[in-house]
Protein backbone atom coordinates (compact mmCIF):
# COMPACT_ATOMS: atom_id res chain seq x y z
CA UNK A 1 0.00 0.00 0.00
CA UNK A 2 1.40 3.41 -0.90
CA UNK A 3 -0.20 6.80 0.22
CA UNK A 4 -1.77 9.38 -1.78
CA UNK A 5 -3.36 11.27 0.78
CA UNK A 6 -6.19 13.55 -1.10
CA UNK A 7 -8.65 13.39 1.54
CA UNK A 8 -7.24 11.46 3.65
CA UNK A 9 -7.79 8.04 2.15
CA UNK A 10 -5.20 5.87 0.63
CA UNK A 11 -4.42 4.67 -3.19
CA UNK A 12 -3.31 1.11 -2.55
CA UNK A 13 -0.65 0.42 -5.72
CA UNK A 14 1.87 -1.83 -6.24
CA UNK A 15 -0.47 -4.94 -6.28
CA UNK A 16 -2.60 -4.03 -8.80
CA UNK A 17 -2.93 -7.42 -10.71
CA UNK A 18 -4.66 -9.35 -7.97
CA UNK A 19 -5.15 -6.91 -5.09
CA UNK A 20 -3.16 -8.97 -2.61
CA UNK A 21 0.03 -9.03 -3.69
CA UNK A 22 2.32 -12.13 -3.44
CA UNK A 23 0.12 -14.72 -1.36
CA UNK A 24 3.16 -15.70 0.87
CA UNK A 25 4.43 -12.24 2.54
CA UNK A 26 3.26 -12.08 5.77
CA UNK A 27 -0.36 -10.15 5.96
CA UNK A 28 -1.37 -9.29 9.22
CA UNK A 29 -5.34 -9.09 10.69
CA UNK A 30 -6.25 -6.98 14.47
CA UNK A 31 -9.94 -7.27 15.28
CA UNK A 32 -11.21 -5.34 17.67
CA UNK A 33 -13.41 -7.46 20.07
CA UNK A 34 -13.26 -11.24 20.75
CA UNK A 35 -16.66 -11.23 21.04
CA UNK A 36 -19.14 -13.79 19.90
CA UNK A 37 -18.48 -12.02 16.39
CA UNK A 38 -14.76 -11.71 16.19
CA UNK A 39 -13.34 -14.50 18.41
CA UNK A 40 -15.20 -17.47 15.98
CA UNK A 41 -14.85 -14.90 12.52
CA UNK A 42 -10.83 -14.85 13.19
CA UNK A 43 -10.77 -18.44 14.25
CA UNK A 44 -11.90 -19.56 10.72
CA UNK A 45 -9.93 -17.06 8.96
CA UNK A 46 -6.90 -18.23 10.70
CA UNK A 47 -7.54 -21.62 10.31
CA UNK A 48 -8.58 -21.35 6.44
CA UNK A 49 -5.40 -18.92 6.06
CA UNK A 50 -2.57 -20.28 7.81
CA UNK A 51 -0.33 -17.43 6.46
CA UNK A 52 -2.02 -14.79 7.36
CA UNK A 53 -1.59 -13.52 11.10
CA UNK A 54 -4.63 -12.51 12.90
CA UNK A 55 -4.65 -10.86 16.27
CA UNK A 56 -8.14 -10.61 18.43
CA UNK A 57 -7.57 -7.80 20.83
CA UNK A 58 -10.39 -7.16 23.90
CA UNK A 59 -10.20 -4.16 26.74
CA UNK A 60 -11.11 -6.85 28.81
CA UNK A 61 -8.59 -8.81 30.08
CA UNK A 62 -10.88 -11.49 31.69
CA UNK A 63 -12.12 -12.31 28.28
CA UNK A 64 -8.81 -12.32 26.57
CA UNK A 65 -7.79 -14.52 29.52
CA UNK A 66 -10.29 -16.99 28.58
CA UNK A 67 -9.60 -17.27 24.98
CA UNK A 68 -6.13 -18.34 26.05
CA UNK A 69 -7.17 -21.07 28.70
CA UNK A 70 -9.14 -24.42 28.42
CA UNK A 71 -12.02 -22.53 29.00
CA UNK A 72 -13.35 -20.22 26.15
CA UNK A 73 -15.42 -17.90 27.12
CA UNK A 74 -18.44 -18.74 24.54
CA UNK A 75 -19.84 -21.68 23.55
CA UNK A 76 -19.77 -22.54 20.64
CA UNK A 77 -20.52 -25.82 18.94
CA UNK A 78 -16.82 -27.05 17.01
CA UNK A 79 -15.16 -23.95 18.06
CA UNK A 80 -12.92 -25.40 20.24
CA UNK A 81 -11.30 -28.01 18.39
CA UNK A 82 -10.54 -24.84 15.81
CA UNK A 83 -8.68 -23.12 18.38
CA UNK A 84 -7.01 -25.65 19.91
CA UNK A 85 -5.33 -26.01 16.52
CA UNK A 86 -4.50 -22.72 15.71
CA UNK A 87 -3.89 -20.69 18.67
CA UNK A 88 -0.25 -19.42 19.16
CA UNK A 89 0.51 -20.64 15.45
CA UNK A 90 -1.20 -17.71 13.25
CA UNK A 91 -4.09 -16.57 15.81
CA UNK A 92 -3.20 -14.62 19.01
CA UNK A 93 -5.48 -13.26 21.75
CA UNK A 94 -4.14 -10.39 23.55
CA UNK A 95 -4.70 -6.89 25.42
CA UNK A 96 -2.35 -5.03 23.44
CA UNK A 97 -4.49 -3.32 21.26
CA UNK A 98 -1.91 -0.87 20.39
CA UNK A 99 0.87 -3.12 18.97
CA UNK A 100 -1.64 -5.17 16.83
CA UNK A 101 -2.98 -2.03 15.64
CA UNK A 102 0.18 -0.71 14.30
CA UNK A 103 1.14 -4.17 12.78
CA UNK A 104 -2.08 -4.75 10.79
CA UNK A 105 -2.51 -4.06 7.69
CA UNK A 106 -6.71 -4.95 8.03
CA UNK A 107 -8.47 -4.11 10.69
CA UNK A 108 -11.80 -5.19 11.92
CA UNK A 109 -14.14 -3.60 14.44
CA UNK A 110 -16.44 -5.99 16.20
CA UNK A 111 -17.14 -4.49 19.30
CA UNK A 112 -20.54 -4.47 21.13
CA UNK A 113 -23.38 -2.44 19.24
CA UNK A 114 -26.00 -2.15 22.04
CA UNK A 115 -29.43 0.00 21.48
CA UNK A 116 -28.97 3.34 23.49
CA UNK A 117 -30.29 3.25 26.88
CA UNK A 118 -30.31 6.92 27.17
CA UNK A 119 -30.78 9.82 26.01
CA UNK A 120 -32.11 10.84 22.15
CA UNK A 121 -32.94 7.76 20.83
CA UNK A 122 -33.40 5.75 24.45
CA UNK A 123 -34.35 2.11 23.30
CA UNK A 124 -34.12 3.04 19.63
CA UNK A 125 -31.00 4.28 18.39
CA UNK A 126 -27.78 2.53 18.12
CA UNK A 127 -25.25 3.32 21.14
CA UNK A 128 -22.24 3.62 18.51
CA UNK A 129 -19.85 4.72 21.27
CA UNK A 130 -17.35 1.56 21.47
CA UNK A 131 -16.82 1.83 17.76
CA UNK A 132 -16.45 5.34 18.11
CA UNK A 133 -14.05 4.34 20.55
CA UNK A 134 -12.37 1.75 18.58
CA UNK A 135 -11.93 4.36 15.66
CA UNK A 136 -10.51 6.88 17.98
CA UNK A 137 -7.80 3.74 18.89
CA UNK A 138 -6.71 3.31 15.82
CA UNK A 139 -6.40 6.75 14.43
CA UNK A 140 -4.21 7.06 17.29
CA UNK A 141 -2.17 4.47 17.15
CA UNK A 142 -1.45 3.73 13.54
CA UNK A 143 1.81 4.90 11.79
CA UNK A 144 0.78 3.14 8.63
CA UNK A 145 -1.89 2.48 5.83
CA UNK A 146 -5.02 0.18 6.93
CA UNK A 147 -7.68 -1.02 5.37
CA UNK A 148 -10.58 -0.97 8.34
CA UNK A 149 -13.71 -3.18 8.16
CA UNK A 150 -16.79 -2.71 10.58
CA UNK A 151 -17.83 -6.07 10.99
CA UNK A 152 -19.76 -5.53 14.13
CA UNK A 153 -24.01 -5.00 12.96
CA UNK A 154 -23.69 -0.98 12.63
CA UNK A 155 -26.27 1.09 11.78
CA UNK A 156 -26.29 2.76 8.05
CA UNK A 157 -24.19 5.24 7.56
CA UNK A 158 -21.43 4.55 10.27
CA UNK A 159 -18.86 3.97 8.00
CA UNK A 160 -19.28 7.66 7.14
CA UNK A 161 -18.60 7.97 10.84
CA UNK A 162 -15.78 6.13 11.09
CA UNK A 163 -14.45 7.84 8.24
CA UNK A 164 -14.69 11.42 9.74
CA UNK A 165 -12.92 9.89 13.19
CA UNK A 166 -10.49 8.09 11.37
CA UNK A 167 -9.51 11.49 8.75
CA UNK A 168 -10.16 14.04 11.64
CA UNK A 169 -7.73 12.26 13.93
CA UNK A 170 -4.66 10.23 12.43
CA UNK A 171 -1.29 10.48 12.48
CA UNK A 172 0.80 12.69 9.30
CA UNK A 173 0.64 10.49 6.04
CA UNK A 174 -1.76 7.43 7.49
CA UNK A 175 -4.35 6.64 4.65
CA UNK A 176 -7.34 4.41 5.42
CA UNK A 177 -9.94 2.72 2.99
CA UNK A 178 -13.13 1.83 5.22
CA UNK A 179 -15.21 -0.75 4.25
CA UNK A 180 -17.99 -2.23 5.66
CA UNK A 181 -18.04 -6.06 6.07
CA UNK A 182 -21.55 -7.35 8.13
CA UNK A 183 -21.68 -10.96 9.92
CA UNK A 184 -24.10 -13.18 9.13
CA UNK A 185 -23.83 -15.81 11.42
CA UNK A 186 -26.23 -17.37 13.61
CA UNK A 187 -24.92 -18.60 17.02
CA UNK A 188 -24.84 -22.05 17.81
CA UNK A 189 -24.14 -22.66 14.09
CA UNK A 190 -21.46 -19.94 14.09
CA UNK A 191 -18.42 -22.36 12.53
CA UNK A 192 -20.82 -23.94 9.99
CA UNK A 193 -22.44 -20.82 8.38
CA UNK A 194 -18.51 -19.24 8.75
CA UNK A 195 -17.21 -22.17 6.56
CA UNK A 196 -19.81 -22.06 4.18
CA UNK A 197 -21.78 -18.43 3.90
CA UNK A 198 -24.57 -17.88 1.77
CA UNK A 199 -22.40 -14.59 0.66
CA UNK A 200 -19.70 -12.46 1.95
CA UNK A 201 -20.91 -9.04 1.47
CA UNK A 202 -18.31 -6.40 1.08
CA UNK A 203 -19.18 -2.76 1.12
CA UNK A 204 -16.96 -0.10 0.01
CA UNK A 205 -16.10 3.35 -1.55
CA UNK A 206 -16.51 3.50 -5.73
CA UNK A 207 -13.18 4.93 -6.09
CA UNK A 208 -9.89 2.82 -7.25
CA UNK A 209 -8.57 2.45 -3.81
CA UNK A 210 -12.04 1.61 -2.22
CA UNK A 211 -12.28 -1.02 -5.41
CA UNK A 212 -8.83 -2.35 -4.13
CA UNK A 213 -9.67 -2.24 -0.56
CA UNK A 214 -12.66 -4.55 -1.51
CA UNK A 215 -10.14 -7.01 -3.30
CA UNK A 216 -7.67 -7.55 -0.41
CA UNK A 217 -10.69 -8.10 1.60
CA UNK A 218 -12.09 -10.81 -0.77
CA UNK A 219 -8.86 -12.19 -1.20
CA UNK A 220 -8.95 -13.18 2.27
CA UNK A 221 -12.17 -15.11 1.87
CA UNK A 222 -11.48 -16.46 -1.34
CA UNK A 223 -9.26 -18.65 0.61
CA UNK A 224 -12.49 -20.97 1.09
CA UNK A 225 -15.39 -19.05 -0.02
CA UNK A 226 -16.27 -19.72 -3.89
CA UNK A 227 -15.35 -16.26 -5.60
CA UNK A 228 -19.67 -15.69 -7.07
CA UNK A 229 -20.83 -15.81 -3.15
CA UNK A 230 -18.53 -12.64 -2.31
CA UNK A 231 -20.86 -10.03 -3.01
CA UNK A 232 -19.13 -6.07 -3.63
CA UNK A 233 -21.40 -3.10 -3.22
CA UNK A 234 -21.58 0.50 -2.13
CA UNK A 235 -20.94 0.86 1.35
CA UNK A 236 -24.63 2.12 2.15
CA UNK A 237 -26.11 -1.30 0.34
CA UNK A 238 -23.57 -3.43 2.35
CA UNK A 239 -24.50 -1.35 6.17
CA UNK A 240 -28.38 -1.69 5.09
CA UNK A 241 -28.75 -5.26 3.50
CA UNK A 242 -27.54 -6.63 6.87
CA UNK A 243 -30.06 -4.46 8.61
CA UNK A 244 -32.99 -6.15 6.45
CA UNK A 245 -31.49 -9.26 6.47
CA UNK A 246 -32.14 -9.62 10.17
CA UNK A 247 -35.55 -7.61 10.01
CA UNK A 248 -37.06 -10.11 7.17
CA UNK A 249 -36.04 -12.99 9.44
CA UNK A 250 -37.12 -11.50 12.31
CA UNK A 251 -40.40 -10.55 10.70
CA UNK A 252 -41.24 -14.03 9.75
CA UNK A 253 -40.93 -15.30 12.89
CA UNK A 254 -43.58 -12.46 14.32
CA UNK A 255 -45.59 -13.64 11.18
CA UNK A 256 -45.98 -16.95 12.35
CA UNK A 257 -46.56 -16.04 15.70
CA UNK A 258 -49.19 -14.53 14.65
CA UNK A 259 -50.57 -17.03 13.37
CA UNK A 260 -50.11 -19.36 16.09
CA UNK A 261 -52.71 -17.67 18.32
CA UNK A 262 -55.37 -17.79 15.63
CA UNK A 263 -54.05 -21.87 15.78
CA UNK A 264 -54.72 -21.69 19.56
CA UNK A 265 -58.06 -20.39 18.92
CA UNK A 266 -59.15 -22.73 16.24
CA UNK A 267 -58.31 -26.37 15.14
CA UNK A 268 -55.12 -25.50 13.65
CA UNK A 269 -51.74 -26.28 14.11
CA UNK A 270 -48.76 -23.90 13.30
CA UNK A 271 -46.51 -26.74 12.22
CA UNK A 272 -49.08 -28.33 10.20
CA UNK A 273 -49.73 -24.70 8.46
CA UNK A 274 -45.70 -23.61 8.64
CA UNK A 275 -45.08 -26.85 6.71
CA UNK A 276 -47.81 -26.32 4.16
CA UNK A 277 -46.75 -22.66 3.48
CA UNK A 278 -43.17 -23.34 3.60
CA UNK A 279 -44.03 -26.12 0.85
CA UNK A 280 -44.09 -22.97 -1.63
CA UNK A 281 -40.83 -22.80 -3.09
CA UNK A 282 -41.46 -18.94 -3.56
CA UNK A 283 -41.80 -18.73 0.21
CA UNK A 284 -39.44 -21.51 1.66
CA UNK A 285 -39.55 -23.63 4.77
CA UNK A 286 -36.95 -21.98 6.82
CA UNK A 287 -37.20 -19.72 10.00
CA UNK A 288 -41.06 -20.66 9.98
CA UNK A 289 -41.12 -22.21 13.45
CA UNK A 290 -43.11 -20.64 15.95
CA UNK A 291 -42.08 -20.32 19.32
CA UNK A 292 -42.16 -18.11 22.55
CA UNK A 293 -40.40 -15.24 20.52
CA UNK A 294 -37.20 -14.79 19.12
CA UNK A 295 -34.32 -13.39 21.35
CA UNK A 296 -30.75 -12.96 20.70
CA UNK A 297 -28.36 -9.94 20.32
CA UNK A 298 -29.13 -8.90 16.59
CA UNK A 299 -32.85 -9.13 15.83
CA UNK A 300 -34.50 -7.14 18.19
CA UNK A 301 -31.60 -4.39 17.85
CA UNK A 302 -31.89 -4.75 14.33
CA UNK A 303 -35.08 -3.51 13.72
CA UNK A 304 -34.60 -0.88 15.86
CA UNK A 305 -31.93 0.22 13.62
CA UNK A 306 -34.43 0.32 10.38
CA UNK A 307 -37.18 1.96 12.80
CA UNK A 308 -34.75 4.84 13.86
CA UNK A 309 -33.22 4.83 10.42
CA UNK A 310 -37.04 5.53 9.16
CA UNK A 311 -37.94 8.04 11.92
CA UNK A 312 -34.77 9.57 11.22
CA UNK A 313 -35.74 9.82 7.74
CA UNK A 314 -39.20 11.12 8.58
CA UNK A 315 -40.80 7.91 6.88
CA UNK A 316 -43.49 6.84 9.75
CA UNK A 317 -45.08 4.56 7.85
CA UNK A 318 -42.25 2.37 7.11
CA UNK A 319 -41.21 2.77 10.94
CA UNK A 320 -44.46 1.44 11.90
CA UNK A 321 -44.29 -1.27 9.91
CA UNK A 322 -41.12 -2.73 11.41
CA UNK A 323 -42.41 -1.61 14.96
CA UNK A 324 -44.92 -4.25 14.61
CA UNK A 325 -42.36 -6.96 14.41
CA UNK A 326 -41.26 -6.19 17.75
CA UNK A 327 -44.35 -5.71 19.38
CA UNK A 328 -46.25 -8.80 18.45
CA UNK A 329 -42.68 -10.60 20.06
CA UNK A 330 -43.28 -8.82 23.05
CA UNK A 331 -46.66 -10.08 22.51
CA UNK A 332 -46.07 -13.61 21.99
CA UNK A 333 -43.82 -13.44 25.28
CA UNK A 334 -46.46 -12.53 27.70
CA UNK A 335 -49.05 -14.11 25.60
CA UNK A 336 -47.17 -17.26 26.61
CA UNK A 337 -46.61 -16.62 30.39
CA UNK A 338 -50.53 -15.77 30.55
CA UNK A 339 -51.08 -18.67 29.17
CA UNK A 340 -49.34 -20.61 32.08
CA UNK A 341 -50.75 -18.48 34.77
CA UNK A 342 -54.50 -19.43 32.93
CA UNK A 343 -54.05 -22.75 33.12
CA UNK A 344 -52.97 -23.14 36.51
CA UNK A 345 -56.30 -22.11 37.75
CA UNK A 346 -55.70 -18.37 37.35
CA UNK A 347 -52.72 -18.39 39.72
CA UNK A 348 -49.04 -19.36 40.05
CA UNK A 349 -48.14 -17.72 43.91
CA UNK A 350 -46.58 -19.69 45.49
CA UNK A 351 -46.37 -22.71 42.88
CA UNK A 352 -43.34 -23.75 42.20
CA UNK A 353 -42.67 -23.88 38.26
CA UNK A 354 -39.28 -25.62 36.17
CA UNK A 355 -38.23 -23.16 33.80
CA UNK A 356 -36.34 -25.92 31.01
CA UNK A 357 -33.99 -23.53 29.29
CA UNK A 358 -32.87 -20.04 30.21
CA UNK A 359 -30.59 -19.20 26.54
CA UNK A 360 -32.12 -17.53 23.70
CA UNK A 361 -31.62 -20.75 21.74
CA UNK A 362 -30.35 -24.31 21.33
CA UNK A 363 -26.40 -24.64 21.36
CA UNK A 364 -25.37 -20.99 22.74
CA UNK A 365 -25.30 -19.92 26.31
CA UNK A 366 -25.98 -16.74 25.64
CA UNK A 367 -29.08 -15.36 26.64
CA UNK A 368 -29.35 -11.34 25.53
CA UNK A 369 -32.73 -10.85 24.93
CA UNK A 370 -33.73 -14.29 25.79
CA UNK A 371 -37.74 -14.99 25.59
CA UNK A 372 -36.85 -17.14 28.62
CA UNK A 373 -35.75 -14.00 30.66
CA UNK A 374 -39.22 -12.07 29.91
CA UNK A 375 -41.19 -15.23 30.83
CA UNK A 376 -39.56 -15.44 34.30
CA UNK A 377 -39.97 -11.86 35.28
CA UNK A 378 -43.71 -12.44 33.84
CA UNK A 379 -43.99 -15.65 36.25
CA UNK A 380 -42.16 -13.68 39.16
CA UNK A 381 -44.41 -11.02 39.25
CA UNK A 382 -47.15 -13.56 39.58
CA UNK A 383 -45.47 -14.81 42.67
CA UNK A 384 -44.02 -17.95 41.43
CA UNK A 385 -41.47 -19.86 42.69
CA UNK A 386 -39.29 -20.77 39.36
CA UNK A 387 -36.44 -23.34 39.14
CA UNK A 388 -34.50 -22.93 36.36
CA UNK A 389 -32.31 -25.50 34.44
CA UNK A 390 -30.12 -24.74 31.57
CA UNK A 391 -27.50 -26.76 30.01
CA UNK A 392 -25.38 -24.30 29.14
CA UNK A 393 -25.99 -20.75 31.04
CA UNK A 394 -24.03 -20.07 34.39
CA UNK A 395 -26.11 -19.24 37.96
CA UNK A 396 -24.41 -15.99 38.07
CA UNK A 397 -25.31 -15.19 34.17
CA UNK A 398 -29.20 -16.27 35.28
CA UNK A 399 -29.39 -14.13 38.29
CA UNK A 400 -27.57 -11.05 36.55
CA UNK A 401 -30.59 -11.25 33.74
CA UNK A 402 -33.19 -11.34 36.12
CA UNK A 403 -32.11 -8.78 38.17
CA UNK A 404 -31.75 -6.08 35.25
CA UNK A 405 -35.37 -7.10 34.22
CA UNK A 406 -37.06 -6.84 37.31
CA UNK A 407 -35.34 -4.62 39.29
CA UNK A 408 -34.75 -6.58 42.22
CA UNK A 409 -30.92 -7.76 44.10
CA UNK A 410 -29.52 -11.56 43.87
CA UNK A 411 -30.53 -11.64 47.55
CA UNK A 412 -34.32 -10.90 46.99
CA UNK A 413 -34.66 -13.12 43.74
CA UNK A 414 -33.05 -16.10 45.83
CA UNK A 415 -36.45 -16.26 47.93
CA UNK A 416 -38.19 -17.21 44.69
CA UNK A 417 -35.40 -18.62 41.99
CA UNK A 418 -33.68 -21.71 42.47
CA UNK A 419 -30.94 -22.63 39.61
CA UNK A 420 -31.23 -26.34 39.40
CA UNK A 421 -28.36 -29.01 38.23
CA UNK A 422 -30.58 -30.68 35.81
CA UNK A 423 -33.86 -30.72 34.65
CA UNK A 424 -35.51 -33.40 36.77
CA UNK A 425 -33.94 -31.49 39.76
CA UNK A 426 -36.42 -28.35 38.56
CA UNK A 427 -39.21 -30.66 37.66
CA UNK A 428 -39.41 -32.47 40.95
CA UNK A 429 -42.63 -31.00 43.69
CA UNK A 430 -43.41 -28.75 40.29
CA UNK A 431 -46.68 -27.62 39.28
CA UNK A 432 -45.27 -27.21 35.95
CA UNK A 433 -42.47 -27.99 33.40
CA UNK A 434 -42.48 -24.84 31.13
CA UNK A 435 -39.94 -25.26 27.88
CA UNK A 436 -38.19 -21.78 26.50
CA UNK A 437 -35.06 -22.83 24.97
CA UNK A 438 -35.00 -25.88 22.56
CA UNK A 439 -32.01 -27.77 24.05
CA UNK A 440 -31.94 -31.31 22.34
CA UNK A 441 -31.48 -32.76 25.71
CA UNK A 442 -35.06 -31.63 27.18
CA UNK A 443 -36.71 -33.90 24.10
CA UNK A 444 -34.95 -37.27 25.62
CA UNK A 445 -35.88 -36.61 29.21
CA UNK A 446 -37.82 -39.81 30.92
CA UNK A 447 -40.94 -38.26 31.11
CA UNK A 448 -42.61 -41.02 32.79
CA UNK A 449 -39.74 -40.28 35.88
CA UNK A 450 -40.70 -36.47 35.53
CA UNK A 451 -44.24 -37.00 35.62
CA UNK A 452 -44.09 -39.50 39.27
CA UNK A 453 -42.06 -36.54 40.74
CA UNK A 454 -44.47 -33.42 39.88
CA UNK A 455 -47.80 -32.13 41.68
CA UNK A 456 -50.73 -32.96 40.25
CA UNK A 457 -52.52 -32.31 38.01
CA UNK A 458 -49.03 -32.00 36.03
CA UNK A 459 -48.68 -29.49 33.10
CA UNK A 460 -46.37 -29.01 30.42
CA UNK A 461 -46.23 -25.66 28.28
CA UNK A 462 -44.03 -26.05 25.21
CA UNK A 463 -42.63 -22.98 24.28
CA UNK A 464 -40.61 -24.47 21.45
CA UNK A 465 -43.02 -27.39 20.05
CA UNK A 466 -40.36 -29.66 20.43
CA UNK A 467 -41.63 -32.12 22.95
CA UNK A 468 -43.90 -35.60 21.60
CA UNK A 469 -47.41 -33.76 22.51
CA UNK A 470 -49.39 -37.49 22.28
CA UNK A 471 -46.73 -39.44 24.69
CA UNK A 472 -47.21 -36.70 27.21
CA UNK A 473 -50.67 -37.03 27.50
CA UNK A 474 -50.56 -40.59 27.48
CA UNK A 475 -48.56 -40.08 30.77
CA UNK A 476 -50.93 -37.99 32.09
CA UNK A 477 -49.52 -34.62 31.66
CA UNK A 478 -51.77 -31.62 30.47
CA UNK A 479 -50.11 -30.14 27.66
CA UNK A 480 -50.43 -26.59 26.16
CA UNK A 481 -48.15 -25.80 23.52
CA UNK A 482 -47.77 -22.56 21.16
CA UNK A 483 -49.63 -22.38 17.51
CA UNK A 484 -52.02 -25.75 18.95
CA UNK A 485 -55.40 -25.60 20.87
CA UNK A 486 -55.11 -27.43 24.19
CA UNK A 487 -56.05 -30.84 23.81
CA UNK A 488 -59.11 -32.59 25.78
CA UNK A 489 -59.08 -31.67 29.41
CA UNK A 490 -57.20 -35.00 31.03
CA UNK A 491 -57.21 -33.82 34.82
CA UNK A 492 -59.61 -36.46 35.96
CA UNK A 493 -57.00 -39.33 34.73
CA UNK A 494 -54.74 -37.54 36.77
CA UNK A 495 -54.37 -39.26 39.99
CA UNK A 496 -50.49 -39.41 42.05
CA UNK A 497 -48.96 -42.41 40.81
C1 LIG B 1 -29.25 -13.85 13.79
C2 LIG B 1 -29.19 -14.07 12.27
O1 LIG B 1 -29.77 -15.33 11.94
C3 LIG B 1 -27.75 -13.98 11.79
O2 LIG B 1 -27.70 -14.07 10.37
C4 LIG B 1 -27.15 -12.64 12.23
O3 LIG B 1 -25.80 -12.54 11.86
C5 LIG B 1 -27.27 -12.49 13.74
O4 LIG B 1 -28.64 -12.62 14.13
P1 LIG B 1 -28.82 -15.36 15.92
O5 LIG B 1 -29.51 -14.26 16.67
O6 LIG B 1 -27.53 -15.85 16.44
O7 LIG B 1 -28.58 -14.94 14.40
O8 LIG B 1 -29.81 -16.63 15.89
P2 LIG B 1 -31.05 -17.08 14.98
O9 LIG B 1 -30.86 -18.50 14.63
O10 LIG B 1 -31.30 -16.16 13.87
O11 LIG B 1 -32.27 -17.02 16.02
C6 LIG B 1 -32.73 -15.80 16.57
C7 LIG B 1 -33.93 -16.04 17.44
O12 LIG B 1 -35.06 -16.43 16.66
C8 LIG B 1 -33.74 -17.16 18.46
O13 LIG B 1 -34.33 -16.81 19.69
C9 LIG B 1 -34.47 -18.35 17.84
O14 LIG B 1 -34.91 -19.29 18.79
C10 LIG B 1 -35.64 -17.63 17.19
N1 LIG B 1 -36.24 -18.38 16.06
C11 LIG B 1 -35.49 -18.69 14.97
C12 LIG B 1 -37.60 -18.71 16.12
O15 LIG B 1 -38.28 -18.43 17.10
N2 LIG B 1 -38.14 -19.38 15.05
C13 LIG B 1 -37.43 -19.71 13.93
O16 LIG B 1 -38.00 -20.30 13.00
C14 LIG B 1 -36.06 -19.36 13.90
P1 LIG C 1 -20.74 -9.31 19.44
O1 LIG C 1 -21.87 -10.26 19.75
O2 LIG C 1 -21.14 -8.22 18.47
O3 LIG C 1 -19.47 -9.98 19.07
P2 LIG C 1 -19.79 -8.98 22.16
O4 LIG C 1 -20.38 -8.13 23.24
O5 LIG C 1 -19.86 -10.46 22.28
O6 LIG C 1 -20.47 -8.47 20.80
O7 LIG C 1 -18.26 -8.61 21.97
C1 LIG C 1 -17.78 -7.33 21.80
C2 LIG C 1 -16.41 -7.24 22.49
O8 LIG C 1 -15.80 -6.00 22.13
C3 LIG C 1 -16.46 -7.27 24.02
O9 LIG C 1 -15.67 -8.35 24.50
C4 LIG C 1 -15.87 -5.91 24.44
O10 LIG C 1 -15.07 -5.98 25.62
C5 LIG C 1 -15.01 -5.57 23.24
N1 LIG C 1 -14.70 -4.16 23.06
C6 LIG C 1 -15.54 -3.10 23.09
N2 LIG C 1 -14.86 -1.95 22.85
C7 LIG C 1 -13.56 -2.29 22.67
C8 LIG C 1 -12.36 -1.56 22.38
N3 LIG C 1 -12.37 -0.23 22.22
N4 LIG C 1 -11.19 -2.23 22.29
C9 LIG C 1 -11.16 -3.58 22.43
N5 LIG C 1 -12.26 -4.33 22.70
C10 LIG C 1 -13.45 -3.70 22.81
Amino acid sequence: MTSNDNDGMPTFSGDEKNGHGDEHSTFRICCIGAGYVGGPTCAIIASKCPHIKVTVVDVSADRIAAWNSDHLPLFEPGLEDIIKTIRNRNLFFSTDTKKAIQEADLIFISVNTPTKSYGFGNGRAPDLRYVEEAARQIAHTATSNKIVVEKSTVPVNAAESIKTILKTNKQPGVCYQVLSNPEFLAEGSAICDLLAPDRVLIGGDESIDGSLAIKKLSWVYEHWVPKERILTTNTWSSELSKLVANAFLAQRISSINTISAVCEATGASVSEVAKAVGLDSRIGSKFLNASVGFGGSCFQKDVYNLIYLAESLKLEPVAQYWLQVIKINDWQRERFAHMIVQNLFGSVSGKKIAILGFAFKKDTADTRESSSIYVCRYLLAEGASLHIYDPKVSMQRIFLDLSEQTGKSEAELRNHVRIATDAYEAAKESHALVICTEWDEFKKLDYPLIYSTMKKPSFIFDGRIILDHDQLISLGFNVFCIGQKPPINKYLNQSPR
